[in-house]
């Protein structure tokens, strides 16, 4: 089953977060996920460590570069989801998770300072497709986006369209929920109510079921 690899050297994009939300929806979906965390800051790891990790989900810590494609492998099994989770770098660990991916998302926020960063993500991906000769299915996904689009955020999404990129509908928009995840651990579900859950957990599972079909290739 497919392995998702969350990646920009841009940091505070929204790499943990995105990883978390998505493992969680799929978990909740009935999907296997294991979690790799390949961050020297071990958000994920922190994260697993609040609470009680929700049904069906993994995490392993500390997973650097020479153990990042063995376990990705060993992970790689029937009926799973690898989700793995990096620093925000380009490194040879991150070049290595990108090689083993069969989607890379990569998380940005709608400023023009962070698209000009997130695009070297793009760039990394690339360098990788022509090393292995094979493409990399990979999407951007704006994080932290508020309710009304600002001029900067729709002109960044249409440059990227335009360049034939994939984006995600919906991003995962700004919400008190999504940063109290890692301060509770556990789900959208299990954490205590912070801001509007119904329109958090409604916005993480459609984005969640987006990504799905990317794997399905639904999309
Ligand atoms: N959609 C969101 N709504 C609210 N807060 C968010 C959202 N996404 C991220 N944040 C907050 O922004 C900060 C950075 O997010 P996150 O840690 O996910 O980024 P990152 O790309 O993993 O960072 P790093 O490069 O340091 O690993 C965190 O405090 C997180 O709680
Ligand atoms: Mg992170």
């Amino acid at each position: 089953m497919p392995t998702i690899v969350v990646a920009s050297p841009k940091g505070g994009a929204g790499k943990s977060t995105t990883a978390v939300l998505l493992g969680t929806e799929l978990a909740r979906g009935g999907v296997d996920v294991t979690m790799l965390d390949c961050d020297p800051n071990r958000s994920l790891s922190l994260w697993a460590e609040r609470a009680d990790l929700p049904d069906r989900i993994s995490v392993q810590s500390d997973v650097g570069e020479s153990g990042i494609v063995r376990t990705i492998k060993a992970f790689d099994a029937d009926g799973q989801v690898v989700i793995v989770d990096l620093e925000g770098v380009a490194s040879r660990l991150v070049s290595r998770a990108i090689s083993q991916a069969d989607l890379v998302l990569t998380p940005m926020r709608a400023t023009t300072l962070d698209a000009t960063i997130g695009a070297r993500a793009l760039e990394l991906i690339a360098e990788e497709e022509e090393a292995l000769d094979r493409e990399i299915p990979h999407a951007v996904v704006f994080t932290m986006t508020k309710a009304i689009q600002s001029k900067q955020h729709k002109g960044i999404e249409a440059s990227l369209r335009g360049q034939g990129i994939d984006v995600i509908d919906p991003p995962l928009m700004e919400r008190a929920a999504f940063s109290g995840i890692f301060a509770f651990g556990g789900d959208l579900h299990s954490m205590p109510p912070q801001g509007n859950m119904d329109s958090a957990r409604a916005n993480a599972r459609a984005f969640a079921m987006e990504v799905y079909k990317r794997l399905t290739g639904e999309v």
